[in-house]
This record gives C-alpha cells, sequence and structure tokens, in this order.
C-alpha cells in the first residue's frame, strides 16, 4: 500500500504570528513536509505576518533556521527547503493599527483559496478580523483558523464566538483542536463505524467501563505563566479529553461530514451529567529528584492550580446510562502515553470454574506512542493441565501491520491546515461545541474554587496522586497501567 498524495488547490495563507513559537514549531515545518509530498501546489504562497520589522529575506532565514530544528529528517533536504522558502512572503503588521496593512493588501490575491491564521493571543481576534475587511483582504469564501485556548470559560468563549461571527460566517471559522488531527483519533472512528464487530457491543449491555488517560511526562516549565491560569481541566480536559470522550461515545453520524459528525458530538457534551466533587481528584507534582515541583515551576508559591486531573463521569442516555467513563491527565507522570480502554461486562453466565470464570474482553487504542489497538481476549492456556485459560492480547502495532516506510506520518498540524485549505469542517470544532463544553466544565471549576480546594500532591514520576487510584479502587476497579 502506498499512501496518495492529491495536491490541494492553490492559495494564500497568512499567518498571524508567523515569527511565533507555533509558526516555527508546527505549522511551518508541517507546511514544508506538505510541500515535499507534493500536496502543496506551485501557486501556493505563505505569508508571514507579524510586529517584527523583517523583510521577506529575513523570514526565509528564520523559517528555514526552524525547518532544521522541528522539521525532522526531512529538513535535510536542502534543495527541497529552497524550493520551499521560495513560496514564503512576509510582511510586518500591527494588528492594532495601520501598519502593513496596504503591503498585505496588495499581497493577498483574491482568485486563490484565502486562509488567515490567527496563530495570536484571543484579545487580538476582533482587531484582526475586523481590519481584514476594512482593507478589502478577506472575502466571503476565506477562511479563519483559530487556536485554544478559546476562552477560559463559557462567558468568554461566547464573546470570542460573537467577535468571529461579527466577521465571519461557522462555515469560514475553523478551530483547531489539534488532537482531532493525530492519526489514531481519526481511527476511532474508522473502527468504530467501519467494523461490523464493535458496534453492537458499544453499549450498556456490554461495556462496563470506560477509561482515558492522557499522561504526560513534560512539565510546565517554561509556560508556568500560562498555564498557572487554566490548570489540566482548562489546557487539556476542556478540549482534547472531552474531543476524545465525544468520538468514543456518539452515536454513529448519518455521514461521515462535517456538520453531522460535530451535531453527534454535540449530543454528547449536552447529555454529560454534573460529577459530584467527590468524584474529580485534582493533584500538583511535587519535587523530584530530577526537577522543582509545580510550584516552583510556575513561580507561584501559593498556587492551588492542578497539573493533574482525574474524574468520573457519566453520559445521561440510553446507550450510556450507569457506565462510568473515568479521565485522567496530567504533567510530569511515569510515562507519555495516552489511551483508550474500554472495558468489557464479564460473561453473563460462565461454564467453567473458580477463577477461570474471572476474565474479561478489553479493547484498548493507544493514540501514542506505538499507536494501535489491542484486544485481550481468552483462551486456552496451551498445553496439558487441564481447562486452564489465560488473556492474550490480539495486538495491532499499526506501524508494524501496515508497513511504516509506506505510510507517510502525518502530524496532526500538516493534516488540519490541508483540511483548512480542502474546506473540510469534520475535524474542527464548532462554536457551539466549544460552549457546551466551557457549560460543562464551568460548574466544576466554580465548585473547587468556591471550596478553595487543595491539590494533592504527587511524585513526579508516577501515575499520579494516591486519590486517584482510590476514585476507581471505591467503584471495585483500577487503572489501567501506564506504559510508555
Ligand atoms: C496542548 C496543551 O494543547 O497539548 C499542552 O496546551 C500539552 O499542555 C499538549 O502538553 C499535549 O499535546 P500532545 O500532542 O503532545 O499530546
Amino acid at each position: 500500500m502506498v499512501s496518495r498524495v492529491i495536491p490541494v488547490d492553490s492559495f494564500d495563507l497568512v499567518i498571524f504570528g508567523g515569527t511565533g513559537d507555533l509558526a516555527r514549531r508546527k505549522i511551518l515545518p508541517g507546511l514544508f513536509r506538505r510541500f515535499l509530498s507534493g500536496q502543496m501546489q506551485e501557486g501556493s504562497r505563505i505569508i508571514g505576518a507579524a510586529r517584527s520589522e523583517l523583510d521577506a529575506a529575513g523570514y526565509r532565514k528564520m523559517i528555514a533556521e526552524a525547518v532544521a530544528e522541528f522539521g525532522g529528517e526531512e529538513a535535510k533536504n536542502k534543495k527541497g527547503l529552497a524550493a520551499f522558502l521560495d513560496h514564503l512572503d512576509y510582511v510586518a503588521i500591527d494588528a492594532k493599527g495601520d501598519g502593513g496593512w496596504d503591503k498585505l493588501a496588495q499581497l493577498v490575491r483574491q482568485d486563490v483559496i484565502q486562509a488567515f491564521y490567527f496563530s495570536v493571543a484571543p484579545s487580538l481576534f476582533g482587531e484582526l478580523a475586523q481590519r481584514l475587511h476594512a482593507n478589502n483582504i478577506a472575502n466571503a469564501k476565506s477562511r479563519i483558523v483559530v487556536e485554544k485556548p478559546f476562552g477560559r470559560d463559557l462567558e468568554t468563549a461566547r464573546a470570542l464566538n460573537e467577535t468571529l461571527a461579527e466577521h465571519f460566517t461557522e462555515r469560514q471559522i475553523y478551530r483547531i483542536d489539534h488532537y482531532l488531527g493525530k492519526e489514531t483519533v481519526q481511527n476511532l472512528m474508522a473502527v468504530r463505524f467501519g467494523n461490523v464487530l464493535f458496534e453492537p457491543l458499544w453499549n450498556n449491555h456490554y461495556v462496563d467501563h470506560i477509561q482515558i488517560t492522557v499522561a504526560e511526562t513534560v512539565s510546565v516549565e517554561g509556560r508556568g505563566a500560562y498555564y498557572d491560569k487554566s490548570g489540566a481541566m482548562r489546557d487539556m480536559v476542556q478540549n482534547h479529553l472531552m474531543q476524545l470522550l465525544c468520538l468514543i461515545a456518539m452515536e454513529p453520524p448519518s455521514q461521515f461530514g462535517a456538520d453531522a459528525v460535530r451535531d453527534e458530538k454535540l449530543k454528547v457534551i449536552r447529555a454529560l451529567q454534573d460529577i459530584d466533587h467527590h468524584h474529580i481528584v485534582r493533584g500538583q507534582y511535587d519535587a523530584g529528584p530530577d526537577g522543582p515541583s509545580y510550584r516552583d515551576d510556575a513561580e507561584n508559591p501559593r498556587s492551588f492550580t492542578e497539573s493533574f486531573i482525574a474524574m468520573r463521569c457519566h453520559i445521561a442516555n440510553w446507550r450510556w446510562a450507569g457506565v462510568p467513563f473515568y479521565l485522567r491527565t496530567g504533567k510530569r507522570m511515569k510515562a507519555r502515553s495516552s489511551e483508550i480502554t474500554v472495558v468489557f461486562k464479564d460473561l453473563g453466565h460462565t461454564i467453567f470454574e473458580g477463577d477461570e470464570a474471572r476474565h474479561r474482553n478489553i479493547l484498548s487504542i493507544r493514540l501514542q506512542p506505538n499507536e494501535g489497538m489491542d484486544l485481550q481476549v481468552t483462551i486456552k492456556e496451551p498445553g496439558p493441565g487441564g481447562m486452564r485459560l489465560i488473556d492474550v492480547p490480539l495486538d495491532m502495532t499499526f506501524a508494524e501491520a501496515l508497513g511504516d516506510e509506506e505510510h507517510e506520518v502525518t502530524d496532526a498540524y500538516e493534516r488540519l491546515i490541508m483540511d483548512v485549505i480542502r474546506g473540510n469542517q469534520t475535524l474542527f470544532m464548532r462554536g457551539d461545541e466549544v460552549e457546551a463544553a466551557w457549560a460543562w466544565t464551568d460548574p466544576l471549576i466554580e465548585g473547587w474554587e468556591a471550596r478553595n480546594d487543595v491539590p494533592k500532591l504527587y511524585d513526579p514520576g508516577s501515575a499520579g496522586p494516591e486519590d486517584a487510584m482510590m476514585l476507581m479502587h471505591r467503584d471495585g476497579r483500577r487503572w489501567r497501567d501506564i506504559k510508555g
């Protein structure tokens, strides 16, 4: 099998914040790889726009360095890099004033696809949107791309949506949650809706519970100022984990189209029940032999912000009534590992005796690293000694199963930017989804703020605070081991 690359139509992509961290680490290296693969056509251009007084040559030099640093193996292709850089231009622009807008208006063409990537603070979204119109740069077909944090609660998210809606329609707005661009996250939909095996079992008759773990080993060092105002709930749960939850729990959409999929995800978010605070565990990493504590990293000795959170949720609908969904995510944990695990119920009746009866089917979907799935099934232990049962994994690591070298690994950002150009919104969050997610998380956050809840300390390199283990033990269940 060889991956098929279909070129996208010619485009002008303007990146506001084009000299920023995200542009240098992800957006430009990603576009470079798409260029090398032949997906970006010769007529396409990328225009960096930022405050720095650079010219096009200075910008190309900056991006050449960024691609060399973050572009992986492909960055060694010097000829390819030189050809890619020819597609870059730069405008020094003042988001809050008039400087640079004339030049941008001259550069951006009206007869190709236009996309404007707002890789800047959300407080600038309104100004940028307004000036794009006032200077006759954007048109009714332009697309704008925005990143999280999309608000810090329902009120701010709503205000942002309203600001954008003054200038662009929902069909023009692409809200990125980079988890939706991950290969295996999309695979969740393929696995659920492309196989006859799983769907009949995907409900409260057969599923005991579902676990979603996104564990990271990194600390918040270097981004403490942002992180300390958000914490794991706003930074990871409100967006990435809830999106995973939606894809696992949603009803089959009638077709794989942007609104059909997003309608179903929205229904899941709206069906989430409030959580009693006994079913939420917040944690903060302590100092360890190889690093300072969260409070030192965040430079806030009194911080009550959580770097870890675990919770038990319920979805109030026919499919999932009574099935707990356990979510957890944290920094400085024992391994980098993101996994969704579906634990099926015990057999209704077993013909085997004693311990032999206690075997369960478990489906686990690994998002990273070693993307793949395994299904734990029960078999007879080979050899003599009577009927002894053991659990074995039917393991499928996608890279092994599909032949790594023939399948390009596409980074989430590359895929999502190409989807913007293609005009496909399936993997982007709709405004109402974002608002519904905040509407669910807001009362939980307000609850622990009102109680002055103090996060539990946990050792770096662990699986989080002891209370997170208890959250499941109390229910007679346990978390899957976190393995990198
Ligand atoms: C970002 C969060 O959205 O996702 C970070 O702000 C987090 O705190 C990151 O580290 C995790 O992304 P990934 O792709 O490395 O799992």
